[in-house]
């Protein structure tokens, strides 16, 4: 059983800020979760460079997305199947694009969080419950077809990297908790330690704005952390790796 979304288009200005505000460029591929007929992943091809892909349910609406490409100019580089998108291998995307609703947005949830950190993900209106955007944007959209304000939302996330737990430079620990993109650190023995609150944005870890320095933290592909900044008595380029006991051994 497929469960379907209705096929209203997102309008052109809408278009354009989901891929703005996702920082589409070259050697982006954006895959369109429910692709109607196709505009956003032709224009993120067409005007920003990127490749793409649109999944889409209604065969009639793959077939139209497909001409489109055609037209524009970018059957090379804008690809449309016709697939469920709770089927879908999102792997390959730097950025993800829906147009559904809330309880589509909440059960793809799982699969997003999963993807590799740093992932753009951009809605058109819903957003993911609990899970907060990094940013939105608001539109005056005087022809919207549907509910009572003739405004678009636009909210933009970074996938955030997975740092929750203990992590061990050495004999330094560093143990974070984590809640999608904000974190709390503490840094160096429980009690005689320092601690801080931030945000992570993809695999930066970034300190608050404003009290006592504090080093940025990047999560590495490796699985490592690295501060990228000196503070906080560190030198830059200290490397944490996940604990594999209760504390870190020296
Ligand atoms: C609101 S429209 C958005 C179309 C396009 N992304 C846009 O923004 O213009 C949602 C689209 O998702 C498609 N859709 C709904 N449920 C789907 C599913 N389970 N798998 C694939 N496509 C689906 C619908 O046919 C419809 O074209």
């Amino acid at each position: 059983l497929v469960e379907e979304v209705p096929y209203i288009t997102t309008p052109d200005n809408v278009t354009l800020e989901m891929l703005r505000i996702a920082d589409v460029k070259a050697g982006d591929h954006v895959i369109d979760l429910g692709s109607g007929d196709g505009r956003i992943v032709v224009t993120a091809a067409e005007r920003f460079g990127a490749t793409g892909l649109g999944v889409e349910i209604v065969p009639d609406l793959v077939r139209q997305s497909i001409d489109s490409a055609r037209r524009a100019g970018v059957a090379d580089r804008a690809a449309f199947r016709e697939q469920d998108i709770f089927e879908t291998d999102l792997s390959a995307a730097t950025v993800v694009t829906l147009y559904l609703l809330p309880e589509f947005n909440l059960r793809l949830r799982p699969s997003l969080l999963a993807l590799k950190p740093g992932t753009r993900i951009v809605s058109h209106d819903w957003d993911m419950g609990d899970w907060p955007p990094d940013r939105t944007v608001t539109l005056d959209v005087p022809d919207k077809k549907i509910g009572r304000e003739k405004r678009s939302r636009v909210h933009l996330w970074r996938v955030p990297a997975p740092v929750q737990g203990l992590w061990c430079a050495g004999a330094v620990p560093l143990e974070v908790q984590q809640t999608f993109q904000a974190y709390r650190a503490v840094l160096g023995a429980q009690g005689a330690g320092q601690s801080w609150a931030g945000t992570l944005d993809g695999v930066s870890l970034l300190p608050p704005a404003g009290g006592p320095p504090r080093p940025v933290l990047r999560w590495e592909a490796d699985g490592t952390l690295v501060a990228a900044t000196a503070a906080a008595g560190l030198a830059a380029g200290t490397r944490w790796r996940r604990s594999t006991g209760p504390r870190c051994e020296g």
